[in-house]
Parts: structure tokens; sequence; C-alpha cells
């Protein structure tokens, strides 16, 4: 069984503030930094540091070199990787004094992402391999469709959400959202009623709620279970849901029972969140067990 994360690349600009800038106020930051991000590379590198191999496919412009090296270090497979005139994505990043932030995208090559890619790329998988997605790339419906067609298993992470992925939700086995993405899917913002609204339109599904502060919210059919944060710093919550998706998925691809991955998954998370950065902050296997053990 394989995976493919046919996901996005991006260089993030990260700009320290006191508060998220409001509308038509202008605000000095205390720094600035680049990091390589995206949350499709972030979720590959959160996959191979499960120890996970990973393919991850997607689409970089000529200066995305070191992008490619971060992932090839990483031991992420680079070879469905197109490079296109186009520069690669870039993120504008805001990071609150509490660690929130807010992204500006820019798709860049992401959105360079062509059917003859996605037929060569999809013609090197079968039934029962895995594609993740995120919707940070162009063709997503149609990567959807097609992988569903061969056989794969689809997990989706609908971020940023749009209303023409309702279509295909359909065809989706795992489903990762927030609150907002699970506010835009189901008009509400009570977690019980979003899980319970998706689920009984896609029986089939498995979806996993998280929760900020609160947690995460695990459904598939009449099994719910839920998983707490683990207390620590925060720094900067940027990819804590891409770590989250990396380590669940391969916690359950290791064989671990869904509340195991939970926890897992929320441990990578919480180290994610207690440094700056996208991509440098989330843990490999033996950190987040040692997380999980309560040695850190
Ligand atoms: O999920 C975090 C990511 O979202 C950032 O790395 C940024 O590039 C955007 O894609």
């Amino acid at each position: 069984m394989k995976i493919l994360n046919f996901g996005s690349i991006n260089y993030d600009h990260v700009y320290t503030v006191p508060y998220i800038v409001r509308p038509g106020e202008t605000l000095e930051s205390t720094s600035v930094q680049e990091f390589i991000g995206g949350k499709g590379f972030n979720q590959s590198i959160a996959l191979s540091r499960a120890g996970v191999p990973v393919y991850h496919a997607g689409a970089v412009g000529l200066d995305g070199g070191n992008a490619l090296d971060a992932l090839s270090d990483n031991g992420v497979d680079i070879g469905y990787i197109a490079k296109t005139e186009t520069q690669t994505g870039k993120a504008i990043i805001q990071v609150s004094e509490d660690g929130q932030n807010s992204i500006i995208l820019s798709g860049g090559a992401n959105q360079c992402i062509s059917i003859g890619q996605i037929d060569r790329t999809l013609e090197n998988f079968t039934r029962g391999d895995i594609l993740l997605l995120q919707n940070e790339i162009s063709n997503v419906g149609y990567i959807i469709k097609k992988a569903h067609d061969i056989g794969m298993k689809v997990f989706l992470n609908p971020s940023p959400y749009h209303e023409s992925l309702s279509d295909h939700l359909c065809k989706v086995d795992l489903l990762f959202i927030n609150e907002v993405e699970g506010m835009q899917i189901t008009g509400s913002n009570d977690p019980d009623l979003i899980l319970d609204k998706i689920s009984s339109q896609y029986p089939d599904m498995r979806i996993v709620l998280t929760l900020g502060p609160d947690g995460v919210a695990y459904r598939h059919g009449a099994q719910t279970h839920r998983h707490g944060i683990f207390k620590g710093s925060v720094i900067d919550t940027t990819a804590a849901g891409d770590t989250f998706t990396g380590h669940f998925i391969g916690a359950q691809i290791r064989g671990e029972h869904v509340t195991e991955a939970l926890k897992q998954a929320s441990a990578a998370s919480s180290l994610a969140i207690s440094a700056s950065g996208a991509y440098p902050s989330i843990p490999t296997i033996a950190e987040v067990m040692r997380r999980v053990e309560g040695d850190w």
C-alpha cells in the first residue's frame, strides 16, 4: 500500500505581530522569518517524520529548489513534483503574541497542476493505495474523482474550503476538518452537530474534527472518540493541523487503534505549536512518543 500526497508547496513569510491586524490598520511587526510550508508540504513532512514513506505530487517554480531539497532530506519521494515557469506558491502569515495565525495565499505553481500531470501521476497508483489532499492546488475535484475510480482511499483536508468541494465529499473516506471548515460545510458551529450532520450525510466516512484548545473529536458511524490537548507553551499554531493529520495517518498505518492515533497526533500537535514556523516544528515519531510517555 502506497501513500500519495497531492498537495501544495509554499514559501511562508511569517510576520510576528502583537495581534492580527484589523481592517484599515497599519501594524509594525516584531520579526519576519521565511520558512518552507504549504499544507501539502507540511503534511508530507509530518507523514515522513511519523515513519511512513510518502510520495509527494505537486508543483514548484524555478525557485523551488530549497523546498524540493527539504522534502528529499526528510525522506519524501519527490518524483511526481513538476517544475513550472510560474513561481512557487507563497503565504503571508501573521502570528500573534498568543500564537494564533492568519494566512493569505498566492497559489503560484500550486495552481498549475494540470489534468495531464494528474493522469500521469495516478497511473502509478492502484486500488487500496491512499491519496491525501488539501485544497491549495488546482483540479482537486478531478483528482478525487480519478483516484476514487481507481479504488484509492481518499483522505481530504478541505482547507481552504470552497463550495465546489461539496460535490466530491461523497468519495472521501477520511475527512480532516477544523471548526471553521465544519461550519462552512454544515452551517453549524456546534461540534456535535457538525459531526452528526456530516456523518448522517456520509455514513461510511471517518471524520476527524480538530477543536483547538478543546482537543479533537472523531466520528465513524455510531462510534465517537475524543482526546484532549497536551498542555504546553503556545508559540505558533501554524501547521498544528497539518502535523495532526500526518501523525494520525501515520499511527493508523502503523496499525494503532484510533484512540492511540488520536493521542499520538495530539501529542505531535502540542510539540508543533511550541516552536516557530510550520515545517521546523513538526516532530518525529520518537519525539512524539517521548511526549506521550510524559518525558517531554
Ligand atoms: O497549514 C499551514 C500552512 O498553510 C502554511 O505553511 C501555509 O503555507 C499555508 O499553506
